[in-house]
C-alpha cells in the first residue's frame, strides 16, 4: 500500500427530502445564485421546483442558465462566466448530472481567470481561486457531485479534456434518490456502466498489498451487479436507486484510490475521443472500450482479470489457465452490460473505421495513455479495431 491524504471538503447530504438542506448551505439570506441546469428534464419531473422553492425561501437572487450539453461544451462554460461576472454572483448551484456540475466546476474557476478558461482545462494554467459552488444530483455516473474533476469539450476542435483541482470539489452535494426516478432506461444504463468502469479503472492498478481496496472495490461492483438488473425492472424503486447512486459517488470519490497508484484510466481516454468525434454518451463508449481493453491487457497478464473473474464474476478456476479464467470474467462483465441493454459494438452507433487514425489521435490527449499498461498508438488501434 502507498502513503496517501484522504481528503474530501464536500458535505454529501443524501436521502429522501435532503433537498431542504439546500436552505442551510445557502446560509445567509438574499445570496446571488447562478442556477446551471441541462436540456430541461428538471423542469418536468419537479426537481426544478423543489429547488427554486427552497432558494424563494432563502430570498435567493436566482440567474439561471439553462441548455448544458450532455458532454458540456466550452461555449457554455464561457456563457456561464460572463453571467457570474455580470450579477456578481456568489455562488453557483449545478442541478442535473455530471455535465451540468462539471459546466459548473469549469465556470467557477473561470470567473476569476482572466485568461482563456480552455487553459485551466488544457492545464496549461492553474486556477488560484474559485467561487463556491454545490450541486443537487439527477442522474446517478459520473461521481462528479464529490470528486474534483471536471470533463468540457472544445466542440470546434473536436477535444474532449479531463481537468482537476483542489479548487473543483463541490461545497456540498444534495442527493436524493427520489430525483432519479424520471432518468429513462438508457440513461440509467450509462450511468449504472460508467460506475462500474470507474471502479474497474481503479481496480487495475499496480500496487502490491491492497487487500482494503481491492475488497472496498469488488464489494462495489457486486453491489451494483446485484442491484442493477432490479432497478431495471423498476425505475421507481427508492431502495435501488438509493443503492445505485450511492455506488456512483462512492466509485470515484477518491475512498477507493486511496493507497494505490490510481489506476489505469486508458478506457476513459479512449471514450474521451469517441464522445469528442461522435457525440456519443460516455457510459455508451465505455460499455464498448473496456472489455476490449480488458482482453488487450489479459494477453500478457491475466492475473488481475483473474482475480476479477473469480471474486466479482464468480467464475469457477478448476482445470482452467489464468488466461482462460480471465477471458472469462471479461466475457462475463460484456454480457452483464448487454443484458442490461449497453451497446456492443462501435457499429451499435454507426461508427465504421473511417475516422480510426482521428480517434486515435484523440485519445492521445495526455502525454501517458495508461498506467496499468502504457498505451501506444497501435495498441489503442488495436483496441479500437476490435471494438468495430
Ligand atoms: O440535460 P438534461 O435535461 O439534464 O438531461 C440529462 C441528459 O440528457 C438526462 N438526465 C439527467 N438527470 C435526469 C435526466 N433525465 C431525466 N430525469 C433526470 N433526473 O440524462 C442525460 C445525460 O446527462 P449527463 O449529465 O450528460 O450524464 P452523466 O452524469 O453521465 O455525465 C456525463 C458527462 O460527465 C463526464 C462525461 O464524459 C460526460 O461529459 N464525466 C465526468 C466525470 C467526472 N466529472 O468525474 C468522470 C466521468 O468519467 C465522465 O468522463
Ligand atoms: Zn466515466
Amino acid at each position: 500500500m502507498q502513503s496517501f491524504l484522504q481528503f474530501n471538503p464536500t458535505k454529501l447530504w443524501f436521502g429522501k427530502g435532503q433537498i431542504e438542506q439546500l436552505t442551510k448551505e445557502l446560509g445567509t439570506p438574499g445570496k446571488k445564485v447562478l442556477l446551471v441546469f441541462g436540456g430541461g428534464s428538471i423542469k418536468n419531473n419537479g426537481v426544478y421546483e423543489a429547488v427554486k422553492q427552497q432558494l424563494d425561501h432563502m430570498q435567493a437572487e436566482v440567474y439561471e442558465m439553462s441548455g448544458v450539453e450532455p458532454n458540456p461544451r466550452l461555449t457554455t462554460v464561457k456563457k456561464g462566466i460572463e453571467l457570474c461576472r455580470e450579477h456578481g454572483i456568489e455562488l453557483i448551484l449545478a442541478v442535473g448530472g455530471g455535465s451540468v456540475i462539471d459546466c459548473a466546476k469549469a465556470i467557477s474557476v473561470g470567473v476569476y481567470y482572466e485568461g482563456d478558461v480552455w487553459d485551466i482545462i488544457t492545464r496549461k494554467a492553474v486556477p488560484a481561486k474559485a467561487l463556491p459552488f454545490g450541486t443537487v444530483l439527477t442522474i446517478a455516473a459520473t461521481g462528479s457531485e464529490m470528486n474534483n474533476i471536471s470533463v468540457i469539450t472544445h466542440w470546434d476542435k473536436n477535444e474532449k479534456r479531463g481537468w482537476s483541482s483542489s479548487l473543483a470539489y463541490p461545497a456540498f452535494s444534495i442527493l436524493d434518490p427520489e430525483f432519479t426516478y424520471s432518468v429513462p432506461l438508457d440513461q440509467t444504463v450509462y450511468g449504472i456502466v460508467d460506475m462500474m468502469s470507474h471502479v474497474l479503472e481503479q481496480y487495475f492498478h499496480l500496487t502490491e498489498n491492497t487487500p482494503m481496496m481491492d475488497r472496498f472495490m469488488e464489494s462495489v461492483l457486486l453491489t451494483v451487479i446485484e442491484a442493477a438488473p432490479k432497478l431495471l425492472e423498476n425505475l421507481h424503486s427508492y431502495e435501488h436507486r438509493a443503492t445505485i447512486m450511492y455506488a456512483g459517488t462512492t466509485a470515484f470519490n477518491g475512498l477507493l484510490s486511496s493507497g494505490t497508484d490510481g489506476g489505469d484510466w486508458a478506457s476513459h481516454q479512449i471514450e474521451h475521443g469517441l464522445s469528442a468525434v461522435y457525440d456519443i454518451p460516455h457510459g455508451g463508449g465505455l460499455a464498448i472500450i473496456y472489455p476490449n481493453w480488458m482482453r488487450h491487457c489479459a494477453e500478457a497478464d491475466p492475473s488481475r482479470m483473474k482475480k476479477l473473474a473469480m471474486a466479482v464474476f464468480g467464475v469457477d478456476g478448476a482445470g482452467k489457465t489464468d488466461h482462460e479464467i480471465a477471458y472469462e470474467g471479461i466475457e462475463a462483465l460484456r454480457q452483464f452490460w448487454n443484458s442490461l441493454g449497453a451497446p456492443n459494438c462501435l457499429a451499435d452507433y454507426n461508427i465504421s473505421d473511417a475516422r480510426l487514425e482521428e480517434l486515435i489521435h484523440k485519445s492521445f490527449m495526455k502525454e501517458q495513455v495508461g498506467s496499468y499498461k502504457i498505451m501506444t498508438r497501435d495498441t489503442v488501434r488495436e483496441i479500437l479495431t476490435n471494438s468495430l
